[in-house]
Order: C-alpha cells, then sequence, then structure tokens
C-alpha cells in the first residue's frame, strides 16, 4: 500500500500544499501573497490571515492534482519554524486539526533543513557528506550535511540575510518586494563593473549584508543630487553591479568553506538560489574547482511544501513524529 503524506508549508508569505507518495512528489501547490508587494516586505499579520484565507483551498488543490483523497493520507508534516509566528501557527493548528480528524501522525519540519532536503527531490541527489549554501529572504548559512537529518551549521550571517539584501535595495531601486528577482532580471542587461561597491569581510564562514545596503544608500543619495533619474538611467547596471558584489561575498566564503573542509559536493538552496547570475557562477567554479554541484530546480528553490513533505518523509523513515503538545519556532535552529 502506498504511503501518502501530505506536507504545509506556512512560515512566511507562500501558503504552500503538497502529496509525497512514497517519497515521490505527486503535487505541489503554491500561493505566493501579492498583498505585501506595495508595503516593500512581509506585513506579518497581513500574511497570517492570508494563510488563514487560502489554507483549505489549497490543500484541496494539492489532493486533486494527486489524486488522492484525504481518507488515503498517512501522516501530516507541517513547517515548525523558523518563521512568522502567526504564519506558522496557521498551518500547525491545520495539521493538528487534519491529525485529529483522521487519526493520522504529526511530523514536525524545520523551514532550512527543507530547504537542503529539496535536493533530495529528484535526481542527481547529492552523495554525504555535502556542503550547503543556504540563501534565502531570513537566513544565509554554510551547513555540512553529514546525512538527511545530521546537519551542522559551520558558517551564517551576522546581520542581515543576502535575500534581504537583495530585497532592501530592490526597494532602493524603486522594485516592488520582494525586489531579488528583479533585480536579477535587470543585471541580465546590464555591466557588473561599471559600480564598485564595498564587500563586508567577517572572520570564519559567516557573511555580513548590512554594509553593502547602506552603502548603495549613501552612493544613490549622492548620485540622485547630481541627476535626478539616475537610478532609471543606470537600473541595469546598477541591478549589475549589485549583484556582482552579493555574489562575491557569497562565493568567497564558499570557496574557503570548501577547501577547508575537503569537500567537492556542493549544493545550493533557498529563494536566492533562483538568482541566475548564481547559479552561472557556481556552474563557473564547479569547472574550475572540478566541484560537484546541485542546483535545485526553480520550483524547489522559493518556499513550497514539497520540500517539507520530502523532510517530512525522511523524518518519518527514522520514526521521528511528534505530538499535539508541539508548538511553532520562530527561531527553530537544527
Ligand atoms: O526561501 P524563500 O522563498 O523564503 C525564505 O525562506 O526567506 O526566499 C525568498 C527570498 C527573497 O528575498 C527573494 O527576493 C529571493 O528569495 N529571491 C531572489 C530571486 N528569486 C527569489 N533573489 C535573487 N534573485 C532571484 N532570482
Ligand atoms: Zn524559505
Amino acid at each position: 500500500m502506498a504511503l501518502n503524506i501530505i506536507a504545509i508549508e506556512s512560515s512566511c508569505d507562500e501558503t504552500s500544499a503538497s502529496i509525497i507518495q512514497d517519497g515521490k512528489v505527486l503535487s505541489n501547490t503554491i500561493l505566493s501573497q501579492s498583498v505585501h508587494e506595495i508595503y516593500g516586505g512581509v506585513v506579518p499579520e497581513l500574511a497570517s490571515r492570508a494563510h488563514q484565507q487560502h489554507i483549505i483551498s489549497v490543500v484541496n488543490q494539492a489532493l486533486k492534482e494527486a489524486g488522492v483523497s484525504i481518507d488515503e493520507l498517512n501522516a501530516i508534516a507541517f513547517t515548525q519554524g523558523p518563521g512568522l509566528l502567526g504564519s506558522l501557527l496557521v498551518g500547525i493548528s491545520f495539521a493538528k486539526g487534519l491529525s485529529i480528524a483522521k487519526n493520522i501522525p504529526l511530523i514536525s519540519v524545520n523551514h532550512m533543513q527543507a530547504h537542503i532536503l529539496a535536493h533530495f527531490i529528484e535526481d542527481p541527489k547529492p552523495n554525504f557528506p555535502f556542503l550547503c549554501l543556504t540563501i534565502s529572504g531570513g537566513h544565509t548559512q554554510l551547513v555540512l550535511v553529514s546525512n538527511y537529518l545530521d546537519m551542522k551549521i559551520l558558517g551564517e550571517t551576522r546581520d542581515d540575510a543576502v535575500g534581504e539584501a537583495f530585497d532592501k535595495i530592490g526597494k532602493m531601486l524603486g522594485f516592488p518586494y520582494p525586489g531579488g528577482y528583479l533585480i536579477d532580471e535587470h543585471a541580465k542587461a546590464g555591466d557588473p563593473g561599471r559600480f564598485k561597491f564595498p564587500s563586508t569581510s567577517v572572520p570564519g564562514y559567516n557573511f555580513s549584508f548590512s554594509g553593502i545596503k547602506t552603502a548603495v544608500l549613501y552612493f544613490l543619495r549622492n548620485q540622485l543630487k547630481a541627476d535626478g533619474q539616475f537610478i532609471e538611467k543606470n537600473l541595469d547596471d546598477l541591478s549589475a553591479s549589485i549583484q556582482h558584489t552579493l555574489i562575491e561575498m557569497l562565493m568567497e566564503k564558499l570557496i574557503l568553506c570548501a577547501k577547508d573542509n575537503d569537500i567537492g559536493e556542493i549544493a545550493i538552496a533557498g529563494g536566492v538560489a533562483a538568482n541566475s547570475g548564481i547559479r552561472d557562477h557556481l556552474i563557473g567554479l564547479s569547472k574550475y574547482y572540478d566541484w560537484k554541484t546541485y542546483i535545485p530546480k526553480l520550483e524547489y528553490c522559493t518556499d513550497n511544501a514539497a520540500m517539507i513533505g520530502i523532510a517530512g518523509y525522511y523524518k518519518l523513515l527514522e520514526g521521528a513524529l511528534c505530538d499535539l503538545t508541539v508548538i511553532p519556532d520562530a527561531r527553530l535552529k537544527f
């Protein structure tokens, strides 16, 4: 008999549900909340309300696409954290309700581990141990992955996440939230060497992205004094130069960490891994350093429930279930 897991993701501004059958993704329904666009960032209260509004229809859609009925579900996986508390609460409450109603076990999943385990949705899958650069709107981490659930953070950001830097700088350039994708699009037509921005270096395998944000702010302020149209006229070159600096900062630490740990299996994960500049750069590095690199499909980079389901599947195989006393944890660590 098939083993069906339903997975729920609601940690930030994507409401998503997925059906996983025997470790294979049958459906992955994602509803991206557009309500935040005009605010320049995610508004937590609006996010949790939108999750409440849409979770039932997203779940129904995921079941329909998978061709699986609610009575055929064997377990329910959900994001316990990290993320926005009010948003996490919607997913966890739904999961508990379904668990009680259908008498099926609950599996709590760490969102950041799930981003990494998205690599096990499809082939080619990384070999253990591998190094994963996890880059999202809330995190920037270098993780040594020894097994499905055995992961160690070797370095992380001391301040802003790289996705936050993309989005905040995107806002300065006049893009709606989240601006990361638009910087990527404009960078394709721009000259990455046109403007120079300082890259901040911190000890070890850690990162810092607050400095470049401030540097861009002051640079734009000065240029706008002389020419009020400076941003519009130079949007492509600005995007390319900023993106180039962010990529250099990420890759410097990735190279150092891979060398020190003598690892040639390299993966990227998280929403910012959708960036075409980062993807291209990594392919170039893999040729130069003879790495085997793993880059997830775009739909498995940004937040999605399929990655929660895959993580849930491996937890279920290990018998790592939770009970109804589980609570959301906005700062969940692993
Ligand atoms: O993993 P994710 O969907 O949510 C979090 O867990 O944070 O990542 C969202 C982040 C946002 O900062 C968004 O701007 C960024 O991923 N992002 C990109 C691109 N696509 C999404 N950043 C740069 N280039 C992209 N193409
Ligand atoms: Zn995420």
